[in-house]
């Protein structure tokens, strides 16, 4: 039974008061809070076995490896991965989505065509326009529709045997599109291309079989699923891993070192050099332990039904438009209303104690074909509540009534 009354107990930071009203934080798209479980868990990390992994043979380290080692088999098993070792640690989607981009430049040759979707946030934009400066590859771009729809007719219209790559979120952080990721990825393996699908904003919400999607690479962020910040993963099918060469180098990523020559180390420590964020890697596995306990189904279910609810209670406002009306949607409402800018809306928010993203999301290329500066969005996640969009109502309609 979905209890979320009992779930909020869980989340230390929803009893603060914000300018002396009640928290209301509608900013998980941003980043999600963290429960009391894996707060623990960071606490325990440094209380108890505080060391660096793979390199000692004392206690502490043996502990703190294992540990970190389960860590990434959870992930593993979370994203059905066929291999632990495709999972390789990051410090998040950008660091993720960086280090593919990074090792294609010696598998890309001029005149070669990437693809990338209209509906992108910047990290799965600029990485790939860098990787197009340094090889002459050309990047094609997947057009949306109004409501914030990729246009899949034209996308196969883009596919030919020049496409190298393909590059999409599976929900957009602006809009909340759940894209046709199944789809892209089989499409784009006719024609020989690699995908990779930003999973950051669907992670909170489904659950991705990497195995079943048959996709090339995934990329997540820890913070977006209870987890903490500074720390994600990149799955990357074995073969292109393979393929791909190292990332940074450093320490734990070599096989052998001489001033001659450096061979590097198997996966997954060719591509994780330096000291890695292990207590957050850890904290990442308990993250994960404590949404499937909870059941990602349940947690599907019932933040359609806010979305649902704060989606038509929104649109009885005089003025106001949702921008991303996409059939398929994750908890996200990006608005505005007429005549007003979303800072101001935001700023009236936050003295209420109401916590939303205002701006332009790290989407500019969206808001440019909406052509509007940017928008306000409302993110929902599991432990909010009905109640509390009623507030975030109010408050919008107060707003609205100071600013116009
Ligand atoms: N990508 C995050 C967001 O959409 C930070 O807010």
């Amino acid at each position: 039974m979905f209890n979320v009354e009992k779930i909020r107990k869980d989340f230390p930071i929803l009893n603060r008061k914000v300018n002396g009203n009640p928290l209301v934080y509608f900013d998980n798209a941003a980043t999600s809070q963290t429960p009391l479980v894996v707060i623990n868990s960071i606490v325990d990390y440094y209380s108890n076995y505080n060391a660096n992994i793979h390199r000692g043979v004392h206690a502490l380290s043996q502990e703190a490896t294992d540990k970190y080692e389960q860590a990434r088999i959870k992930i593993q098993k979370h994203f059905n991965a066929a291999k632990a070792h495709e999972i390789i640690f990051t410090s998040g989607t950008t660091h993720a989505i960086n280090l593919v981009a990074n090792g294609f430049s010696s598998l890309l040759n001029k005149g070669d065509e990437v693809v990338v979707s209209a509906m992108e946030h910047h990290s799965n934009i600029v990485p790939w326009q860098m990787l197009c400066e340094r090889t002459g590859a050309i990047l094609k771009v997947i057009p949306i529709n109004q409501e914030g729809e990729l246009l899949i007719d034209i996308y196969q219209d883009l596919l030919s045997e020049k496409t190298k790559l393909v590059f999409c979120n599976h929900v957009s952080n602006a809009l909340g599109t759940i894209n046709p990721i199944e789809k892209i990825i089989s499409e784009a393996h006719q024609v020989g291309a690699a995908v990779l699908i930003d999973g950051a904003q669907a992670a909170p919400h489904i659950v991705a079989n990497v195995e079943e999607l048959d996709v090339d690479f995934y990329t997540v962020s820890a913070h977006k699923v209870c987890g903490p910040t500074g720390v994600g993963v990149l799955y990357g099918k074995e073969d292109w891993l393979n393929k791909l060469p190292p990332y940074q180098g450093g320490g734990e990523m070599i096989a052998e070192v001489t001033f001659e020559k450096t061979t590097y180390a198997e996966l997954p420590h060719k591509f994780e050099a330096g000291t890695p964020n292990i207590c957050g890697g850890i904290a990442f596995g308990t993250a994960l332990d404590y949404m499937n306990a909870i059941g990602f189904d349940a947690i599907a279910l019932y933040e359609n039904e806010l979305l649902r609810y704060a989606t038509k209670k929104l649109l009885e406002i005089d003025g106001l438009k949702i921008y991303g009306t996409a059939k398929h949607k994750t908890g996200v409402i990006s608005f505005n209303i007429e005549g007003l800018h979303p800072y101001d809306i935001g700023s009236i928010l936050d003295k209420l104690g109401i916590a939303v993203r205002t701006g332009h999301h790290c989407a500019q290329p969206i808001m440019d074909f909406y052509k509007i500066p940017g928008t306000v969005r409302a993110s929902f996640s599991f432990y909010n509540t009905k109640e509390e969009i009623d507030i975030l109502v109010q408050g919008v309609i107060r707003a609205k009534n100071m600013l116009q």
